[in-house]
């Protein structure tokens, strides 16, 4: 076998197998250190991120959300955790986050635990990477901290019908103090507009 069927230029000349092998080789690296990086993303943002891999689940029944357990109506809102940290339950339905804004403290962890009542609903926190699914049957959670105070518009981004484009929460991020001056049954509750 000394001639090689394939030209380097596909025209002229025959390229010897060593040179092929070596090329060859070295596209290899090339691939493997590429998915040696994304796989380092991917195990390095799940831990400092917290940016769960969907095997992550936490269920819940969809069609009794109203009637037991952690998304029942007076369990929605903000609540505030014994570690300092607060957490953020919200329901997702057509065409609404249940309920429609939430103050939060700033610099301080917040915890995001959504559900679904019928389809699959998205949300983002306006200007932070806080942006993941809701999917009936199933918990999300996502922490964030917010550093600048201010209402961030939080909108479903995942259509889930007609009224998606209307279908928004905001969360207002206030100062410690306010925060700590509400009273200690308040769910964090304001009113949308
Ligand atoms: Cu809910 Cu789009």
């Amino acid at each position: 076998m000394s001639a090689n069927p394939i030209s380097d230029d596909g025209l002229t000349g025959l390229v010897p197998e060593p040179s092929i092998s070596h090329t060859e080789r070295g596209w290899f690296y090339v691939m493997a250190s590429m998915l040696g990086i994304m796989l380092a993303t991917v195990i390095l943002t799940g831990f400092t991120q917290m940016l769960h891999p969907v095997s992550s689940v936490e269920t819940v029944d969809a069609k009794t959300l109203h009637l037991k357990g952690e998304f029942v109506e007076n369990n929605l809102g903000v609540s505030r955790n014994t570690d300092g940290s607060v957490t953020v339950r919200m329901v997702a339905q057509q065409y609404m986050f249940v309920p429609q804004c939430v103050k939060v403290p700033i610099a301080t962890p917040v915890h995001f635990r959504l559900t679904s009542a019928d389809v699959t609903h998205g949300f983002f926190v306006g200007e932070t990477n806080t942006n993941a699914m809701v999917v009936p049957g199933f918990v999300t959670d996502v922490s964030a901290t917010f550093h600048r105070a201010g209402a961030l518009k939080m909108p479903c981004d995942e259509y889930c019908g007609f009224g998606h484009h209307g279908m928004a929460a905001r969360v207002d991020v206030v100062p410690q103090d306010v925060f700590t001056g509400l009273p200690p049954d308040d769910r964090g509750v304001c009113g949308a507009e």
